[in-house]
């Protein structure tokens, strides 16, 4: 689905009633190649939206450009994405071309950023908002068909982030593209690197201390019997614990309930 820039007539209006800091994007029909892509998402991190004020730079929360270089790579116009939470990152998948979903449950962020668009001239038609929590949207629209790439970077609180991959990298196609920000956090880390990680159907494709990359190599729901991940084990129990289990199996039964920790 090509992104279709506004006319040049249509430009020179909204770059007047912009003013200097919003001038449109430009002139060009389509967002076929990277370096068109790119070239937008150094436009929009020179002129970001307004749309989390409680941010440090009083703008936007957003994760790192090689992040945003990342996706700019990952999608072509026509991409089915689906994010949970909003910012910069709706404004590049719009521009890009994108069918483009963001579940972000406060409407003043969407309204932000439809004008965002609407005042640069980028094209709206494949852009909507669920204005729910993820933890309500994504089980809903469960059913809505096939994602070609899902950003995860709603709310970060366990078990929110496992919600996300659940209802929304579980819709990925065979080949799709999950990408997690904010990595550090422990509902994310301890999820990636206690779960995802060692899941063979699960390629980590790149990424940096604050986000990761993974394609999916299996497709369909990601609900299944405990016998189909062998590669998951748990935590490791600590030696203390492991050594009170050796000793304990070494005493009669009768003796064990009365000694060990229940
Ligand atoms: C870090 S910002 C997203 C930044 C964006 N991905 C970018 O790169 O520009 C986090 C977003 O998550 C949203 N959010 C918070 N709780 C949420 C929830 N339960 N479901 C979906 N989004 C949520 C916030 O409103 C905010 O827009």
């Amino acid at each position: 689905m090509p992104w279709r820039w506004c006319s040049r007539r249509w430009s020179a209006r909204l770059a007047e009633k912009a003013g200097a800091g919003g001038v449109p994007f430009g002139g060009m029909d389509t967002m076929p190649d990277i370096a068109a892509r790119l070239k937008v998402l150094e436009r929009v991190i020179a002129d970001p939206p307004h749309v989390h004020p409680d941010a440090p730079n009083g703008s936007a929360w957003r994760t790192s450009r090689r992040c945003y270089e990342f996706l700019a790579g990952a999608v072509t116009p026509g991409a089915r994405t689906l994010e949970t939470g909003a910012g910069l990152s709706t404004i590049l998948f719009t521009a890009w071309g994108c069918m483009h979903t963001a579940v972000v449950p406060i409407p003043e962020e969407a309204a932000v950023l439809r004008e965002y668009c609407e005042t640069r001239g980028i094209n709206t038609d494949h852009l909507s908002f669920d204005l729910r929590g993820s933890e309500q949207a994504l089980p809903e629209r469960y059913g809505d068909g096939p994602l070609d790439l899902v950003m995860l970077d709603g709310a970060h609180a366990f078990p929110l982030p496992i919600i996300d991959w659940f209802y929304g990298a579980g819709r990925l196609r065979s080949g799709g593209i999950a990408v997690f920000d904010d990595a550090p956090l422990p509902a994310v880390r301890s999820f990636l690197d206690g779960y995802l990680e060692l899941d063979p159907r699960w390629e980590h494709v790149d990424g940096t201390r604050k986000w990761r990359a993974y394609r999916r190599l299996s497709e369909g729901s990601l609900a299944e019997h405990e016998s189909e991940q062998a590669f998951f084990r748990g935590p490791k129990p600590s030696v203390s614990r492991r050594a009170v289990g050796r000793v304990g199996s070494m005493l009669p039964k009768s003796l064990r309930r009365v000694v060990l920790p229940q």
